[in-house]
C-alpha cells in the first residue's frame, strides 16, 4: 500500500476535478487510496482476498436479486403447518427455474438446497419432516449460483404469532446486522464491524456466536476474508473498494455456546435459547457499501 498520497499536480482524491495542490493538499482531510494494481496484488498475496471487478460485481448483483426474490417467495409460504422440506422444494425449484444452482446442495456433503433453522437452531438446519408451528422463528439461508456468481443472504421469519422472546431476538439480530453495515466503508477495518455488532447485541443481554463468521463471497461460496461478528475497534484488515463479503451475525437470546447435532451440520444453542440471524452480501464502494442482496432491513417486524 505504498504511494497512497497523490502528487501536487495529480487530480485531487476528493473527486473535485481540481489539482491536489489547489484543493485538499495541506488540509487535514484523510486520503482515500485509489485501488491500484499494486493494492489488488497485495490483497491477493497477503490476505488471499480476490477484489471484484465491474463484471464480477454485475454478476453477483444479479445473483443477489435472485436471492432476494427467493427469500420473498419463501416468506409468502411461511405459516404454521408447513413442512421444512417443502421450503427446500420451493427454493430448489425456484432456483433451477431461474437458471441458477442452489450452492448448498452437496456443498461439503450438505444434503439439501437451503438451510432452514428453527428456534434454538443457530444455523445449517437441514430441511426434513419437521413442521413449523405457531410461535416458531425460522431462518432461511439462500445462496444461488447464477452464471458462476454466488450471492448469500438470510432472514429470520416469525411463524404465526411471536412470543416476546422471539420478537426481541429477531429485532436484536436484525439491528446487529445494521450495526455491522454502518461500519462498512473504506478505511474502516474488519474489527470495526465485529466490534459494532458485539457492542449492540451484548448491551441488550444477548450473545454473539463465535464459531461461524461472515465471509468473502462471489466467485466462490466461502472466500477470504473471514468476518467475525465480535472484535476490537481498529483491528483487522482495512476495507477497500471492490471487497465483497457477507455480514451474518448469529445472535442468541441466552449464552453463546453451541453444539453440533449428530447429523454433523445442525448447530444449536447449548442452553436451548432462541437464536436469530440476518445476512447480507455487500460490496465496499468508494463511499461506503452497496448491498448486493438488497432486501429491506427496516420493514416492520409484523405485517
Ligand atoms: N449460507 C451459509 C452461509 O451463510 C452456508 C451454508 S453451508 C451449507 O455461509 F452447506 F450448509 F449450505
Ligand atoms: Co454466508
Ligand atoms: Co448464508
Amino acid at each position: 500500500m505504498k504511494n497512497m498520497r497523490p502528487g501536487r499536480n495529480d487530480p485531487c482524491p476528493c473527486g473535485s476535478g481540481l489539482k491536489y495542490k489547489n484543493c485538499c493538499m495541506g488540509k487535514d482531510i484523510p486520503i482515500r487510496p485509489k485501488v491500484t494494481q499494486d493494492i489488488i496484488e497485495t490483497y491477493l498475496k497477503k490476505y488471499n482476498i480476490r477484489l471484484k471487478n465491474e463484471k464480477d460485481i454485475e454478476g453477483i448483483r444479479r445473483a443477489g436479486r435472485l436471492t432476494v426474490d427467493t427469500l420473498d417467495l419463501v416468506e409468502r409460504h411461511i405459516k404454521p403447518g408447513v413442512k421444512t422440506d417443502d421450503i427446500n422444494t420451493l427454493v430448489h425449484e425456484f432456483t433451477i427455474k431461474n437458471g441458477a444452482i442452489p450452492a448448498p446442495l452437496n456443498y461439503r456433503g450438505y444434503p439439501k438446497s437451503v438451510c432452514v433453522s428453527v428456534n434454538d437452531v443457530i444455523c445449517h438446519g437441514i430441511p426434513g419432516e419437521s413442521i413449523l408451528k405457531d410461535g416458531d422463528i425460522v431462518n432461511i439461508d439462500v445462496t444461488p449460483i447464477l452464471n458462476g456468481y454466488y450471492a448469500d443472504a438470510n432472514k429470520t421469519f416469525f411463524v404465526g404469532t411471536p412470543s416476546e422472546g422471539a420478537k426481541k431476538i429477531v429485532s436484536v439480530a436484525r439491528e446487529s446486522l445494521k450495526a455491522g453495515l454502518s461500519m462498512s466503508k473504506p478505511g474502516n477495518r474488519l474489527g470495526d464491524i465485529g466490534w459494532a455488532i458485539q457492542r449492540y447485541a451484548e448491551a441488550r443481554g444477548c450473545s454473539v456466536v463465535r464459531e461461524f463468521v461472515g465471509h468473502g463471497v462471489g466467485l466462490d461460496f466461502h472466500e477470504a476474508p473471514q468476518v467475525p461478528h465480535y472484535g476490537v475497534q481498529g483491528r483487522g484488515i482495512v476495507l477497500i473498494p471492490g471487497m465483497v463479503f457477507t455480514i451474518e451475525p448469529m445472535i442468541n437470546l441466552g449464552k453463546k455456546e453451541l453444539h453440533i447435532l449428530p447429523d454433523r451440520w445442525t448447530a444449536v444453542t447449548n442452553d436451548g435459547s432462541l437464536s436469530a440471524q440476518f445476512e447480507q452480501t455487500i460490496l465496499i464502494t468508494e463511499n461506503g457499501y452497496e448491498c448486493l442482496t438488497p432486501y429491506d432491513l427496516d420493514e416492520p417486524i409484523l405485517k
